[in-house]
């Protein structure tokens, strides 16, 4: 048996091929793009796993995909590509379109074709599982009740408007032509291998190198945080037992404002690497706010508790300390990011 991941080199979707590998035998097949946020070195470790295939190639690209599917015959297709970044949705939405909407609808159509070959049995099995955000709900006021399932969709950023066309093309193609898809939508990630653009990892590598350290705003906004191997048992188990054609909200039940995420980290780092220049809260920095910021996320996460028995394991309190602790181990894996050194990575390792 074999699945099929779309985004595996990326900050989500590699944690969770590392993820699946550690628990099951059942060989994944990678597709990834390679863009500036795709980096192979996160699979680093699966590199001579026969249990593990990479193939670097768009999801636009449908020659590419009709061949992978009709080669490689996976039983699921678990669908993390994508553009990811708010701040680079608002400077440059033409790639969020590309492939978030485009590619997201190149998918659906080949799983369509692929699984219209499939004998009865498999074609009951098999699964789009498509990755999705809590964004696509839109903005909360400090008193609302978090994100159901059930929410009016009312994304803000092209990034997220993007994301909700890609959910409502994912919901057109089960209810339309029977395609077996789960949709699930989840709260803001961190953990290993997160690219130094997003709040928490930019950070800590700012705070290390002695940088200010950019709050947007007044730093009030709140997100909710989920440590990533969350995520990626949450998907594990809406993949195995989720209804068809039903969306799942995952979260962290950790709602914070950045602010105090800030200073968690700063603090976890006075703790772990004391900077004789002082605090690292030294160099919080206020800056211009982002461009229709989003107030507030939160997550109702219990359906999935409900229904599936998910709850995270890790508190942020533990999860914070495992991240900061995971980027004071890496400094290599920083460097190579920050020097751009990264993206030799497979010509380095593997030639042309
Ligand atoms: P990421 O930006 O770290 O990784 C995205 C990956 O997709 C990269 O490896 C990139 O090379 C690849 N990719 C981009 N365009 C591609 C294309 N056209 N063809 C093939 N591959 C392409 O993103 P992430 O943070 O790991 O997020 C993964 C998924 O989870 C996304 O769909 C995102 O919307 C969703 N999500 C993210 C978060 C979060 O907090 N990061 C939370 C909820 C949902
Ligand atoms: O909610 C899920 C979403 O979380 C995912 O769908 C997105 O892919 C992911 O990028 C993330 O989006 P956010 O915009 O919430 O994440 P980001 O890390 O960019 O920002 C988190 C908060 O921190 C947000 O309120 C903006 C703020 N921020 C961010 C950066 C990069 C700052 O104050 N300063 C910064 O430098």
């Amino acid at each position: 048996m074999t699945i099929l991941v779309t985004g595996g080199a990326g900050f989500i979707g590699s944690n969770f091929v590392l993820d699946w590998l550690a628990q099951s035998d059942e060989k994944v097949v990678t597709l990834d793009a390679l863009t500036y946020a795709g980096n192979l070195e996160n699979l680093a470790s699966l590199q001579g796993d026969a249990r593990h295939l990479f193939v670097q190639g768009d999801i636009c690209d449908r020659a590419l995909v009709d061949r992978l599917l009709a080669e490689q015959r996976p039983r699921a297709l678990i669908h993390f590509a994508a553009e990811s970044h708010v701040d680079r949705s608002i400077s440059g939405p033409g790639a969020f379109m590309r492939t978030n909407i485009e590619g997201t609808y190149t998918l659906l159509e080949a799983a369509r074709g692929y699984w219209g070959t499939l004998d009865a049995d498999a074609k009951a099995a098999f699964r789009f599982h498509h990755v999705s955000t809590d964004e696509v709900y839109g903005s909360l006021q400090a008193e609302d009740p978090p994100f159901a399932e059930t929410n009016a969709y009312e994304p803000n950023s092209p990034y997220s408007a993007s994301k909700a066309a890609s959910d409502h093309l994912v919901r057109a193609w089960h209810h339309t032509y029977g395609l077996p898809v789960v949709t699930t939508n989840c709260s803001n990630n961190y953990g290993p291998f997160h690219f130094p653009e997003k709040l928490i990892p930019l950070m800590i590598v700012n705070a290390l190198a002695g940088k200010p350290l950019p709050v947007y705003g007044d730093g009030q906004q709140i997100r909710d945080w989920l440590y990533v191997s969350d995520h990626a048992s949450a998907i594990r188990a809406v993949l195995a037992g989720g209804r068809l054609g039903e969306t799942y909200n995952i979260g962290g039940w950790n709602e914070m404002a950045n602010i105090d995420i800030v200073n968690t980290v700063c603090a976890l780092l006075d703790e772990f690497r004391p900077d004789p220049a002082g605090p690292y809260a030294r160099l919080i920095s206020y800056v211009k706010d982002r461009p229709g910021h989003d107030r507030r996320y939160a997550i109702d996460a219990r359906k999935i508790e409900r229904e599936l028995g998910w709850r995270p394991a890790e508190t942020f309190a533990s999860g914070i300390r495992k991240t900061v602790q995971w980027y004071l181990a890496n400094p290599e894996w920083v460097a190579r990011v920050q020097s751009g050194a990264y993206r030799d990575w497979v010509s380095k390792q593997y030639g042309n």
